[in-house]
């Protein structure tokens, strides 16, 4: 991968910020402002008329946001980035920044929750159509497509089950068409897979999780050459969910380990994973990084690291499976992944309550099916917890 190559911990630590900041500070400040001033009205006419490089108002862009999207650019080796105040303010941003009504989109069917609901309920209110497509046919892809499809998007490696997507087959079979493919690479992160290298145009994240890696703060971002990334810039300045100086500076206070946490967190994941696999009380595991995933060769040849999400089956019906949770001493049941802190999650209550059994099961979600998302804690301890609580039923 080329990514093994690039030089992580140095571009999360430096690039995107000033070599020497105001007052000789060594951190980016915090520029906590809704709005900036002029001096005089030739302030004005050299901003208005001769482009000076300044900020105006909040909503428009702020310094500190502005360095934490540099670094994240650097990261993604993208031209252009643009943070907005969660992960789906990107996501519907984009969207409705690109598409119009009359168009098409087509989205694979084991995208994020939020994401699918939006695509197949919101826009259709604005007179775009939406195709949903399983995520494993690459056949039914193609076949999607029309004449008025103008966005694909996909995620790689999808929630809960990790499946990989061949991005780089799926930016073939549009080349030549006016397509533009967004991938969600989320669960992958710049240090695990490059998606715009891939052939992908435009990439995106919820910062939540690794980026920001800290459970402390709600942000997202969409990355891609300038010409894309400003058009949904300037749609932007009208929607209005920006990210806010403080969640920009904590963003880019949370880069600055991101390498160091990549690694510990890579190799907290696979071992998790090697450790319920050979569990007897384990009925599967789904995770990228072992060889009987469905797509362990795909990831092998397209990601660095399969990350630290690991999604299993216990060997218990669903009063047993909340029986392991609730035996868990140091985990933490909660959503969300990507953080210093381990949290375990169970789909078919935390976010499938209402849903029926068979609703669930139809897609895919099993009463016994539990999602993994190790923090940076040391994986013997992480493993001693398993181990007590699988042990209780
Ligand atoms: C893959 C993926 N994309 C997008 C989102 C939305 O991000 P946020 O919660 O920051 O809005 C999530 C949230 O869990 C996610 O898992």
């Amino acid at each position: 991968m080329s990514n093994d190559k690039i030089n992580f911990s140095e571009i999360s630590v430096y690039a995107g910020e000033e070599h020497i900041n105001a007052y000789n500070s060594i951190t980016t400040p915090i520029i906590q402002t809704s709005t900036f001033v002029f001096r005089d009205s030739r302030a004005i006419d050299d901003y208005t008329l001769r482009n000076a490089e300044r900020y105006e108002y909040g909503r428009y862009g702020n310094p500190t946001q502005a360095a934490a999207e540099k670094k994240l650019a650097a990261l993604e080796g993208a031209e252009d980035a643009l943070l907005f105040s969660s992960g789906m303010s990107a996501i519907t941003t984009t969207f409705l920044a690109l598409l119009k009504s009359g168009d098409h989109i087509v989205i694979t069917d084991d995208a994020y929750k939020k994401t699918l609901e939006f695509c197949k309920a919101v826009l259709p209110q604005f007179g775009i159509q939406c195709s949903v497509v399983s995520v494993h046919d690459y056949e039914a892809m193609e076949a999607s497509l029309k004449p008025n499809t103008r966005i694909f998007f996909s995620e790689s490696p999808t929630n809960p089950y990790l499946n990989v997507m061949d991005l780089e087959r799926l930016s073939k079979m549009f080349k030549g068409r006016d397509i533009i493919l967004i991938s969600d690479s989320t669960f992958a992160t710049p240090f695990n897979q490059r998606p715009l290298e891939l052939g992908v145009n435009i990439v995106t994240h919820s910062c939540t999780k690794y980026l920001a890696g800290h459970n402390d703060i709600l942000a997202g971002v969409i990355m891609g050459p300038v010409t894309l990334v400003q058009k949904v810039r300037e749609f932007h300045k009208m929607m209005g969910g920006v990210i806010g100086p403080f969640s920009s500076y904590m963003l880019i206070r949370g880069l600055k380990t991101f390498a160091l946490r990549m690694q510990r967190l890579n190799e907290n994941g696979k071992k998790i994973a090697e450790y319920l696999f050979a569990h007897p009380k384990i009925d599967k595991v789904y995770y990228p990084g072992l060889p009987d995933h469905r797509y362990h060769e795909l990831a092998k040849r397209t990601m660095r690291g399969f990350g630290a999400v690991v999604t299993f089956e216990v060997k218990a019906d669903m009063a047993g499976t909340r029986k392991f949770l609730d035996n868990l001493k140091r985990l933490r049941i909660g959503p969300s992944f990507g953080g210093v802190e381990s949290l375990i999650t169970h789909p078919a209550t935390v976010s499938y309550y209402y849903n029926t059994k068979e609703e669930r099961e139809a897609l895919g979600i099993k009463d016994n099916l539990v999602r993994f998302a190790a923090g940076i804690e040391e994986p013997d301890s992480l493993i001693a917890d398993l181990e007590q609580a699988l042990a209780v039923i």
